[in-house]
């Protein structure tokens, strides 16, 4: 990759970060995930943790157990996209790296818990049931992701492609939860094999992270605006995935008190790494238009905005959704703030007029998306549907089209308006 343009005028993290001394932090790193020792982990699973504590181990490390293996599938056709031989070559370890965790959480999983048969497959049938909707939903994005980098290889699909990776899954998700775990195990003073074997994962994690911020950073300095696109392209379209992939079965939290931590925590944790990594690779969310997370509240209400349009089925798989007050809002001011200014005349509103709940309208004035609740202002589009079926549009449970033909959604008003809605809120 040619790094022809200026780089931006404050150093970034990722500036002090190089292929080479990663591959070498690789070398000096290497581990052995069958030489664990997990003879003391066995009595602490069958005689000193209690049912709970059981209980949560087996759903957190299922989901890791899983994430391990599909981040092993995807990352060759990371190794072709790659423009530099040293990004080449560390992918390749980072490849090996996600098979020597596989090996570990699936080698736990039989020899301590006794499920499976020893065999990758065997551990991962056994476990396949503890799964959050919001982990298949990410790791089947990851899927596409990486049959869509074998079909294009551009530094766009890459950047993409790094961003879901090592973003997202790695920087945002993965690594606030082995923190959780380690934290918690050390206290308890629990599995000391298993403790090992995650802090070795966890020090290779923060080695592929650094990667992919640097390759990000590079990505940047060859196309500051296409980088900055695809990137905060990805982490929309994702959104609605990642609140979802801790969240605790059936919302019961006593999956995270076992553990001494909570899903809001996790929330948080996820969301400041997101954004320190972005501001590494020199993308500030607070700089940006439309940035794809309210960056203006803090990062308790940011988590907690994330919990309840979940908690209310204004995202996820199950309806109907509830109609608590705050979850509109928040679904209100989430369309609003994804909405592209740009696309509409100064002066429109546009009306979700419920047949059966209040009015809804936003406002584009002076380069600014606003929701409110109401029918305070003469609309230019009203949207007539009810407001379950709204809601499955807004967690893409339903098809706009059908919902259209059978004339369970009718615009009135501004026809050409209705026409660009994709293009207002891409
Ligand atoms: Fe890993
Ligand atoms: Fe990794």
């Amino acid at each position: 990759m040619a790094t022809t343009a200026p780089r931006p005028a404050t150093r970034r993290a990722a500036d002090d970060i190089s292929y080479t001394d990663l591959y070498e932090r690789w070398e000096r790193g290497n581990w052995s995930a069958t030489e664990i020792d997990f003879s003391q982990d066995k009595i602490d699973w069958n005689e000193r943790m209690t049912d709970a504590q059981r209980r949560t181990a087996m759903w957190l490390f299922s989901l890791f157990f899983h994430g391990e293996d599909a981040v092993t599938d995807g990352l060759s056709p990371y190794i072709d996209a790659a423009p530099l031989e040293e990004q080449k070559y560390f992918i390749a370890t980072q490849q090996v790296d996600e098979a020597r965790h596989s090996v570990f959480f699936n080698r736990f999983m039989n020899e301590v818990v006794g499920v499976g048969d020893g065999s990758i497959a065997g551990g991962m049938n056994a476990t396949a049931g503890q799964l959050s909707w919001g982990h298949k939903m990410i790791f089947q994005g990851l899927e596409d992701m990486c049959v869509a980098l074998r079909a294009d290889q551009s530094p766009h699909q890459f950047a993409r492609a790094i961003t879901l990776y090592h973003i997202i899954i790695e920087a945002s998700l993965a690594q606030p939860g082995q923190h959780v775990i380690e934290h918690f195990l050390e206290e308890a003073d629990l599995l000391p094999g298993f403790r090992s074997g995650i802090s070795n994962v966890a020090l290779d994690e923060q080695r592929h992270i650094a990667f992919g911020v640097k390759a990000l950073a590079d990505l940047y300095d060859a196309d500051p605006k296409g980088t900055e696109q695809a990137v905060l392209d990805v982490i929309r379209e994702n959104g609605v995935y990642v609140s979802g992939v801790a969240m605790p079965p059936n919302w019961d939290e006593s999956y995270y008190d076992a553990f001494n931590a909570s899903y809001d925590q996790l929330g948080r944790d996820g969301l400041r790494g997101l954004e320190s990594k972005l501001l590494a690779i020199g993308i500030n969310l607070h700089e940006v238009e439309r940035s794809p997370l309210p960056v203006d509240l803090p990062f308790e209400e940011r988590a907690a905005r994330g919990r309840v349009l979940l908690e209310s089925n204004l995202v996820g798989p199950d309806r109907p959704a509830s109609r608590d007050p705050y979850a509109t809002e928040v679904m209100f001011d989430s369309i609003a703030r994804a909405a592209d200014v740009h696309a509409v005349a100064p002066g429109t509103v546009i009306e979700w007029s419920f047949t059966d709940a209040d009015p809804w309208q936003l406002s584009f004035d002076g380069g600014k998306c606003s929701a409110e609740r109401g029918s305070m202002r003469k609309a230019d589009l009203r949207l007539v549907i009810s407001f379950d079926d709204w809601a499955d549009l807004f967690a893409q449970r339903a098809d706009a089209r059908k919902l259209l033909l059978s004339r369970r959604l009718r615009p009135k008003g501004s026809l050409k308006l209705f026409a660009k809605f994709g293009k207002i809120f891409p």
